[in-house]
């Protein structure tokens, strides 16, 4: 298998509370990775980057830009709906295109149960996003109660399986990666051991490979509580090919440590 870049991608979520806040953290990442770089300790062969919320994806890319910083900038979510149109209150992936942001989380679980998005609204999630030209993270995780009944590996497959024809091969060879996040994981400080989260990273290869023998390359993400002292460990797992980190993207200091860990 030839070696994947890792991915590090730092989920804000709806955070942080203000635009000078917001600003404060991207200057903070920008002058971590320059403390870094100055120290020698480069972040090579790796992808950065931060997913604002929508309110401030285009100042935080200005600033990123004006800043020639690497780190990309990605959204949290897309409309199901294509173009532009009486759609009140939401984004489309074409106007994420049009304004310059290429990539998208889609099906985080957090949308999936709190917004009720089940697998007909992620297929056309998926559709919008491929039909403008994205790359999208797609996510997938179970809850603790499935994985207390030995059913993780199941609903983890499942979770791929009810959206997998709904864009074409190329498409997942060219555009997608997934994200494993355990739903027991998220915000909780229970990170997966990396033995658990190894073993499903390494289930979901095999199914990707089931799908088409050229998928086995695909990124394939862990997030869940990923910190700066538990990321080594699971940076040195075979099939973990990067990060979502949540809570601890909104400190750059240890987003950057993170980082480090899988470069
Ligand atoms: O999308 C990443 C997020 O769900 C993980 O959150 O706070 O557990 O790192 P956290």
């Amino acid at each position: 298998m030839p070696a994947i870049m890792p991915w590090v991608i730092g989920n804000w979520k709806m955070n942080p509370e203000t635009p000078t806040a917001q600003q404060q953290l991207t200057q903070q990442l920008i002058d971590h990775i320059a403390e870094h770089l100055a120290s020698g300790a480069a972040l090579v062969n790796l992808n950065l980057a931060v997913a604002p919320t929508l309110l401030h994806l285009l100042t935080v890319q200005q600033q990123l830009q004006q800043a020639k910083s690497a780190v990309q900038v990605i959204a949290q979510d897309v409309s199901r709906f294509a173009g532009t149109g009486a759609y009140t209150g939401d984004v489309s992936a074409q106007l994420l295109a049009n304004a310059g942001i290429g990539m998208t989380l889609i099906g985080h679980s957090e949308r999936r149960s709190l917004y009720g998005e089940d697998a007909t609204v992620l297929r056309e999630k998926l559709q919008a996003a491929i039909n403008a030209g994205l790359k999208v993270v797609f996510c997938v995780g179970e809850t603790l109660t499935e994985r207390e009944a030995g059913q993780a590996e199941q609903v983890v497959l499942q979770q791929l399986d009810e959206v997998f024809d709904c864009i074409d091969l190329q498409h997942w060879q060219q555009n997608l990666m997934v994200a494993y996040e355990p739903v027991w994981a998220i915000g909780t400080g229970k990170t997966a051991s990396p033995q658990d989260a190894e073993s499903m990273h390494a289930a979901i290869r095999a199914g990707l490979k089931n799908y088409h023998s050229s998928l086995v390359d695909l990124p394939i993400l862990y997030g869940g509580s990923v910190k700066p002292d538990n990321a080594a460990s699971l940076a040195a797992c075979a099939n973990i090919n990067g990060a979502l980190v949540g809570g601890a993207s909104l400190d750059a200091d240890s987003f950057i440590k993170i980082a480090r860990a899988f470069s």
